[in-house]
């Protein structure tokens, strides 16, 4: 295991105005993890699934420690993390890298590529300016940016879309890490382009024996990546399983459909589920389970109880009544 959280939340606290504030001391929150205990294996890529606002991007800001968690706890690689400070989290960031949605604003404008690459290894220490001059060359031809000494000059306003988030996945890989957060990696990304990008993590996976926790609200692009897909609903997972099992028995009706929803060339005659409504927000969380006023199957114990996420089959976990 390369990651573990355990119970982990976040409540990020709503600002009220004056009028509420005079009326009531209570304190609200924004419940944006409500309760999360995932593993990440080492070398495998797990999927973090689900609509907009369900809580992927605070997760995996928790897990790399870029915001502090409300309750719970964070293991990467055999160490409690939860609460590491200072040094010794600005140590541990080399382990631990990410790439996020848009490169351009990952990138600094003013700074040649090469540079950017080289940042991180001249701020872990990991090399001399010389040594990483060269390091950063080998990785642009891994990325694919060649000439890599006419790439290392330039700009990121001079590169595609495409150029830059391989610039972006050069400076994550640099510092050899052991876990990258890739959030929406490829949303940003012409859709023509998308497959090497994940090509090209895919790569890097293999090649470094890396992990990665992969962010993403398309279904299809988590299937072509991940060895395991982790379905979140509103602050919750709501289903875990291995790429097969989840889009061979999807078993948690948001699951279902989720797949539904995906656009196929050739649709088949069968019925389609389909959601109505919106995601809530995680400021009134349904009581019971909180997918029941949502879902087409509901029980009456749906909106008394919450279920929990419960082993139906090996390695197949889903969180709802239907199952029980
Ligand atoms: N800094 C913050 N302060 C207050 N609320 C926040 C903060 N960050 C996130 N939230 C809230 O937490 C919830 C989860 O947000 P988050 O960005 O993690 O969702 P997401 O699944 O990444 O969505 P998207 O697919 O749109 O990126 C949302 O309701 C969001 O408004
Ligand atoms: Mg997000």
């Amino acid at each position: 295991m390369i990651l573990e959280t355990k119970d982990l939340k976040k409540y990020f606290p709503v600002t009220k105005s004056f009028i509420e504030r005079l009326f009531t001391r209570e304190m609200k929150y924004v419940k944006a993890i409500d309760g999360v205990s995932i593993d990440v294996r080492k070398g495998e890529i797990l999927s973090l699934v689900g609509e907009s606002g369900s809580g992927k991007t605070t997760l995996g800001k928790l897990v790399l420690r870029l915001i502090d968690p409300t309750d719970g706890r964070i293991i990467f690689d055999g160490r409690d993390i939860t609460y590491l400070k200072g040094e010794e989290l600005r140590r541990l960031r080399r382990h631990m890298q990410i790439i996020y949605q848009d490169p351009y604003a990952s990138l600094n404008p003013r700074m040649k590529i090469g540079e950017s690459i080289k940042d991180p290894l001249i701020i872990h220490n990991i090399a001399s300016d010389q040594e990483a001059y060269k390091m950063v060359l080998n990785m642009l031809e891994k990325v694919g940016l060649t000439p890599s000494e006419h790439f290392y000059g330039l700009y990121p306003r001079s590169l595609s879309g495409g150029q830059r988030q391989r610039v972006a996945i050069a400076r994550a890989m640099i510092t050899n890490p052991k876990f990258v957060v890739a959030d929406e990696p490829v949303s940003m990304i012409d859709v023509s382009l998308r497959a090497s990008i994940l090509d090209l993590m895919l790569r890097f996976k293999h090649d470094l024996h890396l992990s990665y926790l992969f962010i993403t609200h398309d279904l299809a692009v988590s299937k072509y990546i991940s060895d395991r897909i982790a379905v979140m609903y509103l602050a919750k997972i709501v289903e875990l399983g291995d790429v097969y099992s989840i889009f061979k028995k999807p078993l948690h009706p948001y699951t279902q459909a989720l797949i539904s929803a995906i656009p196929v060339p050739y649709p088949r005659r069968e019925k389609k589920l389909s959601l109505s409504g919106e995601i809530p927000s995680g400021i009134d969380i349904p009581p019971g389970c909180r997918f029941h006023p949502r879902c087409p199957f509901k029980m009456n114990i749906c909106s008394e109880e919450e279920p929990t996420l419960r082993r139906i089959e090996e390695g197949h976990y889903v969180a709802c009544f239907l199952h029980q």
